[in-house]
This record gives C-alpha cells, sequence and structure tokens, in this order.
C-alpha cells in the first residue's frame, strides 16, 4: 500500500499535529496529501499550513444532504490519491458514500476505551459513570457512531479529583501516541478485519 494520508478535521487539530510530527521524527512513514476541515476557524488549518501541506474548507452547511457532502470530501481525498483517511477530531457522521469508497481504511480516534461512552463528551460521561480507567481508542470506521473493529487502545486511569478537563488531557497525551502507531500498523498491513475483529496476520 503507497502512503498518502488524508485527515479529516473539524477543530484544535492537536491528533493531526501528532500525525505530523511522527512523521517528521520518522516514527510514521507517510505523508499527508491532504487535511480537510469542515470548518472554516478550524485551529487544525493553521497546522496544516504550518506543516506545508494542503488543506481544503468544505463547510457541511453548503450541501443539502450528508450525501453530498461526503461525495465533495470522497472528491478531494481522490484528487489527493489518499490511502488512508483519518479522522482526527472530525465531528460529522459519515455515510456509506465515504465509508464504502474507502473500505477498511478509514480510522477514527475516539477519547475511552469503547464500546463505553461512544458520541460527544465521552470524557464526561466517564467521570459520571465512575469508571477508575478510561482511555482511548483507534477503530476502523464503519456506518455505526464509534463503532468500527477496535485497532489499538490505551487505559488511563481516572484520578481522585479529576475534571472533565483534566481527565481529557490525560486521555489526550496517549491519544497522541496511538494514533500514529495504529496508522503505521494499518500501513504495515499487519491486521486484517475478521467479523468485526481486527486480527494479526
Ligand atoms: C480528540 O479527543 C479525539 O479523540 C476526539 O476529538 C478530539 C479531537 O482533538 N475524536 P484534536 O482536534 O485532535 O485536538
Amino acid at each position: 500500500m503507497s502512503r498518502t494520508l488524508g485527515v479529516l478535521i473539524s477543530g484544535r487539530g492537536s491528533n493531526l499535529q501528532a500525525i505530523l510530527n511522527a512523521i517528521a521524527e520518522g516514527s510514521l512513514d507517510a505523508r499527508v496529501g491532504v487535511v480537510v476541515s469542515n470548518k472554516a476557524e478550524a485551529q487544525g488549518l493553521e497546522r496544516a499550513a504550518k506543516a506545508g501541506v494542503q488543506a481544503v474548507v468544505l463547510p457541511h452547511k453548503d450541501y443539502d444532504s450528508r450525501e453530498a457532502f461526503d461525495e465533495a470530501v470522497l472528491a478531494r481525498l481522490k484528487e489527493y490519491d489518499v490511502d488512508v483517511v483519518c479522522l482526527a477530531g472530525f465531528m460529522r457522521l459519515l455515510s456509506p458514500v465515504l465509508v464504502r469508497a474507502f473500505p477498511g481504511r478509514i480510522l477514527n480516534i475516539h477519547p475511552s476505551l469503547l464500546p463505553a461512552f461512544v458520541g460527544l463528551h465521552a470524557q464526561r460521561q466517564a467521570l459520571e459513570y465512575g469508571v477508575k480507567v478510561s482511555g482511548c481508542t483507534v477503530h476502523v470506521v464503519d456506518e455505526e457512531l464509534d463503532h468500527g473493529p477496535i485497532l489499538l487502545q490505551a487505559p488511563v486511569p481516572v484520578e481522585e479529583g479529576d475534571t472533565e478537563e483534566s481527565l481529557s488531557a490525560r486521555i489526550l497525551e496517549q491519544e497522541h501516541k496511538l494514533y500514529p502507531q495504529a496508522i503505521q500498523m494499518v500501513l504495515d498491513g499487519e491486521m486484517r478485519v475478521d467479523e468485526r475483529k481486527v486480527v494479526a496476520i
């Protein structure tokens, strides 16, 4: 598999930054071909510019349907010959238009140990539930929210007195290590998806 990533963002872009850093340090053997943001104000766009990476803004509100938006995203990913798509804080549910165009090659990072705490505010959900360990998950994207086969997970302890901010920061540190590692795994073809499980080959 060749090694061009497309990174989809909506905001801060710290996971995009972690991917760019891992590439610069040589621990991730890939290039970011294009960053696509559905928000013009996303801070991640500045990170892309700083790294000299192409970035495109596609405001989802400009499109009549989820599918029409995904068609536009797909066209950009194809234009830049993307092999693997990385969702990095991308706040849009993908339709089958995108999921089926990149079978097994769209990854997402989520700030909980899935299948616990899907959706928004996963760290707040973890605190409210009272778990003692949370963490982060990189998984292959399917058509359900935060649901596809799990590639890698990292546990993170919940500490006495944690707030949403402090727990999020501790999890984020692990996210930044885990995501480049999982991407490299996929690029190396060290896994295949069997039913809903990712198995080593
Ligand atoms: C991360 O916590 C990620 O797990 C979740 O959204 C957040 C994105 O942060 N999907 P950033 O934009 O990468 O800084």
